[in-house]
């Protein structure tokens, strides 16, 4: 076989096919901890052996996340067994998109929801956040913030020390993955919104909302292992407003970022842009980004907004003997292998 920079060199000589994918992870790529045996076959025959004889440029689109792109991608390259590497720029999660507001937050404090431990906040800088905190540092600054949860030695050694919340104003709240102890991070989101960023101060009128509120995941429900579909960040989202709402008599205003909202597919068109710049040079104009997906509403929904080709498959969140899908795919297949064969067909 020809030396992968030889391979590399002839590929740039080679015009681009007008055609590029984006996969959700979740119930399309794997379930839970399983990769799906249609996963290493696909992307075998995207990488060349397709009707195009060549390279197809894709990238992955996830609501999920929680650690780095790097990170993911050396997780999935390894999880895929489909002999490649991912780079970490064809992994797009729920907060990949929170890289373009760095500037505006460089100087404030936020506060990062969700992941395990402190993976977020390591996360967060290394987008160049810099104030960064998570829950278990306000619990550990003072353990009377949820009495009912005894921090443990590991989430201990995670949380950053000597901080006083009540001095060190929050300015916005990211919930970049889904979170672990929905009591303990309501319990505190409800404190940073009512006493105006100051958790421990006296609460502030209401009709004043100094602190931002970003969501990266609107997921209702998800694919995992288990038989039934399990509560997504957007689960999460309505019990702080619900019990916000119990509180104040109030809905807090936020913003939403992840599928199948404009600012993430945005984003994922950017990604697949630069894709095609690595490998050929350039993307053609009329270049037809085709998303698949298991979930209607995020998936489907996100790419028919976005003027995209969309694939539902059936093994994940949507069950075809439920009915039609909320929205409607340009089509549907049983599986991710299929999808992309039946789009290569269908389209050219
Ligand atoms: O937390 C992950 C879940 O909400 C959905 O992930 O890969 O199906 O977008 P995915
Ligand atoms: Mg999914």
């Amino acid at each position: 076989p020809l030396r992968l920079e030889a391979r590399r060199w002839l590929q740039t000589k080679l015009s681009p096919p007008p055609v590029a994918f984006a996969f959700d992870i979740d119930g399309v790529l794997v379930r839970g901890s399983k990769t799906l045996p249609c996963t290493a076959p696909m992307f075998k025959h995207l990488l060349g052996d397709n009707p195009f004889r060549r390279q197809i440029p894709f990238i992955l689109l996830t609501n999920g996340g929680g650690v780095s792109e790097k990170a993911r991608a050396e997780a999935l390259s390894h999880a895929f067994q489909a002999g490649f590497e991912l780079k970490p720029e064809q992994v797009v999660q729920a907060h990949t998109v929170l890289k373009k507001d760095v500037d505006r937050y460089r100087d404030k404090n936020v506060l990062v929801l969700g992941g395990k431990g402190d993976e977020v906040r390591r996360v967060a800088e290394s987008y160049g956040y810099r104030n960064v905190f998570t829950t278990l540092d306000v619990l550990a600054w003072d353990s009377g913030v949820w009495s009912l949860h005894q921090i443990t030695d590991a989430e201990e050694a995670s949380a950053k020390k000597g901080v006083n919340f009540t001095e060190t104003p929050i300015d916005a709240v990211f919930i970049f993955h889904d979170p672990r102890n929905w009591a303990l991070d309501i319990q505190i989101l409800c404190d940073v919104i009512q006493s105006g960023g100051r958790i421990g101060a006296p609460y502030v009128d209401q009709g004043h909302k100094p602190v931002e509120l970003v969501f990266c995941n609107p997921d209702l429900i998800w694919k995992a292992d288990f038989p039934q579909p399990r509560l997504g960040q957007g689960a999460f989202k309505d019990a702080f407003q619900a019990v916000y709402k119990s509180l104040t008599g109030q809905h807090y205003p936020y913003v939403q970022y992840g599928k199948p909202t404009k600012p993430t597919y945005d984003f994922a068109r950017e990604a697949l842009a630069q894709q095609f710049k690595e490998i050929y040079g350039s993307m053609p104009e009329e270049t037809l980004f085709c998303m698949v997906g298991d979930n209607p509403e995020s998936d489907i929904a996100g790419a028919n907004n976005a003027g995209w080709n969309s694939t539902l498959v059936h093994t994940g969140v949507y069950d075809p003997t439920k009915g039609s899908p909320a929205h409607t795919p340009t089509q549907q297949a049983e599986d991710v292998f299929s999808a992309v064969k039946q789009v290569l067909i269908e389209e050219f």
